[in-house]
Order: structure tokens, then C-alpha cells, then sequence
């Protein structure tokens, strides 16, 4: 009975503020009947996408408009807060767009553009658009959107970006479009926006497929796990050690990384003794000066040469050893040791090379943490 009587309360208070508003919503508004949802969204990076909540984020602007103007750093607004973009007049506006990736950039947009430009139609107010042809009735009304469970929707913002130089530095988009992943119908929503059986709302129906709304990508240990293989072989010949190491993206709907030029995969590889000591290593400090291929990254070049720089710097790519989808990719050492007995090699995943976040002085273990892909130890043949 209390139950029913708050359920009613809700409805009452709320049918008036979303009836009367021609605005978007703060995600709070939504969390009374979308709990699960928004919990998830309120862990996710587009809960963190702005800069008030992203210090790694907001430290980059600044660079950005100290070195190419305040509108460049004005312009990364655009996807990271998108809301202020949106000609409103609400009081709110200012804190709506403070949420980044908000509920309302993606449930107010009635459509993005398919060739993924940075293009959306939004329509702020009180129609939310969904995947739902049979939604119940509820406090706000409804539009089905066939495009909301596609891949276009998402590469309006995580498409293809250019510099004023035609440097390429984000290309999810063209990385996905050729995959095997694409042609098999398998969507950026598939792998990121995971479904299971709920209601999406109380006052809701029972529904094959709530989607997750944690978005879990480079942050996220368990999205990492295994998504690369590593196949290593080994074999002595004389006084010399040969290491044959494949490299397998095959989970991936896209390179390995994506997204941000700042990531890095990094693989690790050690001879041990008899006694589990290390005996040679790939690298011992740097491995971009010692092992070139064992960084898989991309990496932009300034005019002078210098790599790694931001975006704005970029005059061109230095290289791009990034894993495609699908591929395999093999790396070949030799050593001269005799204490050898067998190889580990390890396979870690990095937000941001360590020099750059000592140079903007962050220090939180959230930006730089080493995440364990997965790794592998074999003995010598
Ligand atoms: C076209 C849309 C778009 C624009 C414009 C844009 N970004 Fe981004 N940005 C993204 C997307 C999508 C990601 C997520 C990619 C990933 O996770 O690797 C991202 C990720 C980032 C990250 C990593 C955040 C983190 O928490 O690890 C930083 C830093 C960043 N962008 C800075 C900027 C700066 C500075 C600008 C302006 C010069 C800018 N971005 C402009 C779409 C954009
Ligand atoms: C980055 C875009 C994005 C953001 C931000 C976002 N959603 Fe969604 N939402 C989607 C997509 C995409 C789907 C449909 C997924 C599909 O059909 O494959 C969806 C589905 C839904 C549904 C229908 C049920 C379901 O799981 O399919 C509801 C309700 C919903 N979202 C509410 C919210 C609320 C509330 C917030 C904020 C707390 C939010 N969304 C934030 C993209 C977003
Ligand atoms: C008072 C409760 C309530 C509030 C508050 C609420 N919703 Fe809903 N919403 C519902 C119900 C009920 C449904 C229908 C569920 C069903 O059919 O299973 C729904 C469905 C949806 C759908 C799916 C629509 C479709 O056609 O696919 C979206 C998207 C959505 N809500 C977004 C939002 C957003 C964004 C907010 C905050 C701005 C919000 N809702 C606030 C109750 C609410
Ligand atoms: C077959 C599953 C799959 C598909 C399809 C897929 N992804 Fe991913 N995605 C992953 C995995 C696994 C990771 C974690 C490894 C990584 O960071 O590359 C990831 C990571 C990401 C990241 C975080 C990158 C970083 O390191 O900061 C972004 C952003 C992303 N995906 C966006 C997309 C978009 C946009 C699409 C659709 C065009 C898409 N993904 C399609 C599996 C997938
Ligand atoms: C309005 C622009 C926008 C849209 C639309 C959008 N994203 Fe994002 N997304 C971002 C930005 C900006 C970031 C980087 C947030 C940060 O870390 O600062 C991001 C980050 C991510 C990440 C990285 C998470 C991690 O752990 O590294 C994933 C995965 C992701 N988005 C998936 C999606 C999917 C799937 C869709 C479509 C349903 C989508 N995004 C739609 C702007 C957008």
C-alpha cells in the first residue's frame, strides 16, 4: 500500500516539471525511476567526461588553449560537454552540462548524422527517444528510435577526428567499419551496452534486454581481460635463445587501443633461471627507446620530431603500431644466455604514458595504473 501511495506521489510531483519544460534534464531526474541505469551511468566515463569531474581531461583544455587559443579548448566541448552547445536558457544548463554524456545528450537526440560528423537533431523537452516500439506509458513521452541501437549513434562523437593538419587521432569508427565485426553485424552496443533481463523502470514491463549503461572500455578491468592473445614459443640453439611471440587481437570490434592517442599496450618479456630469476629483459626502462614493437600505440610527431605530443602539436604520425581488429601480429627475439630456462611474457594495457601525466602532475592511480591484459610463460625448447 505505501508502496503504491509513493509511486503515485512521484508521478504527481513529476508530470508537471517535465510537461511544462522545453529543457533538458539533469541524469538525477531520471534515477527515481531508472535506478539501475543511472547507477550504472553515474560509474561511467561519460558520467566523467567534463571537466570538473575529469582532471586528466581538464588539464588537457587548458594546454590546449594556452598553446592554440581559448576555442580550440572550447571546441573539445563539443563532445565532452555537449549540452552547452544546445542554445538554452535554463538556470540548470550550467550543471546539466557539468554531467558530460548526460541521459538527456543521448535520450533528447531524435538523430545523429550517419557518416559520423559530429551532427545531432535534439529535440529538448519531453519526448525521450528509445529502442522501445512499445514502451508503457510513464511521466515523459516516447519516440522509437531505430538508429539509438546502432553504431552510427555512437560514432558522432567517437568517429573519425582530424587536426587542422588532416592528422588523424581518433578512428574507432573506420577501425570498426572494416573489421570482420562490423560485417557481422556486431555493434558498438553489442560489446559496450551489454543486455539482460529487467524493468527498466518499476512501473515498467519485464524486458529481454535492459542495457548496461556502465560503458565499460579502457577503465575497465574486466573489459580488458583476455581480450588479446598471446601464443609465445621458444627454442635454444647453441649459446642463443630464439623467442617467436604472436600477438592475437581477436576480441576486439576494433584496434587494440582505440580512442585516445594517449593509450598504450605494452608487452613485457623476461628470460628466467633455473630459479625464476630474470636472466634478459625486452626492455628495462623505456621500452619505446629499446622496443619499438613491443609498443602498440599511436604516436604523433610536432614539426620538430618530438613524439609523443597532444593532438593540437601534430603536424604528423610518427607511426601507428596500434593492433587492428582481427589481426595477428608476430615478434621475434633473440638472446645469448646459457642460464635460460623459459620466457614470460606479459601483456599490460596503460591510460597514458607515464611522462606525460608526471608532466601535468597527476598522480591518481585511476589515470595510471598498469592493467594486465594477459599473460603467458613457457619453458625453452
Ligand atoms: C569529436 C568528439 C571529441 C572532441 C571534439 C574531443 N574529444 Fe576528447 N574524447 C572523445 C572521445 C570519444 C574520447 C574517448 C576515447 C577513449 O576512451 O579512448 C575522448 C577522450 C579524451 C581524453 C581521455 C579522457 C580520459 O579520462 O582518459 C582526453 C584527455 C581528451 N579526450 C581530451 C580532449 C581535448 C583536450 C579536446 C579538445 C582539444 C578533445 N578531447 C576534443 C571525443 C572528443
Ligand atoms: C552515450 C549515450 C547514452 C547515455 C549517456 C545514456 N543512454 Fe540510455 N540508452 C542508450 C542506448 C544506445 C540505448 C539502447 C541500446 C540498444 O538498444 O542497443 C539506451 C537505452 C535506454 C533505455 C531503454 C532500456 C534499455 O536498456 O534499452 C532507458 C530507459 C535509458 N536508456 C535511460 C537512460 C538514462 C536514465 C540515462 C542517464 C542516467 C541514460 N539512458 C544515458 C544510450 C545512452
Ligand atoms: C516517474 C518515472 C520516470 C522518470 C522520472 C523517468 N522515466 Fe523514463 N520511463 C519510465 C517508464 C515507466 C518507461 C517505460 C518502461 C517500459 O515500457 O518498460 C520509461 C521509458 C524510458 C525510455 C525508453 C523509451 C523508448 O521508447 O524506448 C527512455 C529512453 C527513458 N525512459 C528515458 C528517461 C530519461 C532520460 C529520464 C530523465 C530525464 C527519464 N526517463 C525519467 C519512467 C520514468
Ligand atoms: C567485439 C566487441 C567490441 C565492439 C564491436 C566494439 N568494442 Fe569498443 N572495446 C572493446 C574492448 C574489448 C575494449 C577494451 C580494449 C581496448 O581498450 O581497446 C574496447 C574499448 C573501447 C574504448 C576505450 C578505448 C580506450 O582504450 O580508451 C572505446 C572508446 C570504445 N571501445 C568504443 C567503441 C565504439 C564507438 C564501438 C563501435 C564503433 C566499439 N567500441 C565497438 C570491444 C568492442
Ligand atoms: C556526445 C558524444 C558521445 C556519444 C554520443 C557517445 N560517446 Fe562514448 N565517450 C564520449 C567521450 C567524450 C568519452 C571520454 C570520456 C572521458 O573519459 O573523459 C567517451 C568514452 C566512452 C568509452 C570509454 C570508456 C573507458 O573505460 O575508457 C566507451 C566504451 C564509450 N564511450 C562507448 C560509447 C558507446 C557504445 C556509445 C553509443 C551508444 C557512445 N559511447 C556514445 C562521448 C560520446
Amino acid at each position: 500500500m505505501f508502496r503504491f501511495v509513493k509511486i503515485f506521489l512521484n508521478i504527481v510531483i513529476l508530470i508537471p516539471v517535465f510537461v511544462f519544460s522545453r529543457d533538458v534534464r539533469n541524469a538525477s531526474d531520471c534515477s527515481e525511476c531508472h535506478s539501475k541505469i543511472y547507477a550504472e551511468w553515474k560509474t561511467s566515463r561519460h558520467a566523467l567526461s567534463g571537466a570538473q569531474a575529469n582532471p586528466l581531461y581538464a588539464k588537457m583544455v587548458a594546454w590546449a588553449s594556452k598553446s592554440k587559443g581559448k576555442e580550440t579548448g572550447y571546441s573539445c566541448k563539443r563532445c565532452h560537454e555537449p549540452i552547452r552547445f544546445l542554445n538554452l536558457s535554463s538556470a540548470t544548463v550550467e550543471q546539466i552540462a557539468n554531467e558530460g554524456v548526460t541521459c538527456d545528450v543521448c535520450h533528447a537526440t531524435k538523430l545523429v548524422s550517419e557518416n559520423g560528423q559530429m551532427w545531432f537533431e535534439v529535440v529538448p523537452g519531453n519526448i525521450k527517444f528509445g529502442p522501445f516500439k512499445d514502451a508503457l506509458p510513464a511521466v515523459h513521452n516516447f519516440e522509437f528510435s531505430a538508429q539509438i541501437s546502432e553504431s552510427s549513434f555512437c560514432l558522432s562523437c567517437h568517429s573519425n577526428s582530424d587536426n587542422a593538419h588532416g592528422v588523424t587521432f581518433c578512428s574507432t569508427g573506420d577501425e570498426w567499419q572494416t573489421s570482420s565485426f562490423a560485417k557481422n553485424g556486431v555493434t558498438c552496443q553489442d560489446c559496450h551496452m551489454p543486455g539482460t533481463e529487467g524493468k527498466v523502470a518499476p512501473l515498467g514491463k519485464m524486458r529481454e534486454q535492459l542495457h548496461s549503461h556502465a560503458f565499460y572500455g579502457g577503465y575497465s578491468q574486466e573489459m580488458l581481460n583476455d581480450c588479446a592473445e598471446l601464443n609465445v614459443r621458444a627454442k635454444r640453439v647453441g649459446n642463443s635463445v630464439q623467442v617467436v611471440i604472436a600477438v592475437k587481437n581477436h576480441t576486439v570490434g576494433h584496434a587494440l587501443p582505440t580512442g585516445s592517442p594517449m593509450r598504450m599496450v605494452i608487452l613485457s618479456v623476461e628470460a628466467q633461471d633455473s630459479s625464476g630469476l630474470p636472466v634478459w629483459k625486452n626492455y628495462y626502462q623505456n621500452p619505446l627507446q629499446e622496443d619499438r614493437q613491443a609498443v602498440f600505440m599511436k604516436l604523433l610527431q610536432d614539426k620538430n620530431g618530438n613524439a609523443p605530443v597532444p593532438p593540437w602539436e601534430a603536424v604528423s604520425e610518427k607511426f601507428d603500431q596500434r593492433l587492428k581488429a582481427d589481426e595477428e601480429r608476430t615478434l621475434t627475439y633473440q638472446f645469448t644466455d646459457t642460464s635460460a630456462v623459459s620466457i614470460q611474457a606479459i601483456l599490460n594495457y596503460r591510460l597514458a604514458p607515464p611522462p606525460l601525466l608526471k608532466k601535468l602532475g597527476i598522480t591518481d592511480e585511476q589515470y595510471t595504473k598498469v592493467s594486465l591484459i594477459t599473460k603467458k610463460k613457457v619453458t625453452i625448447d
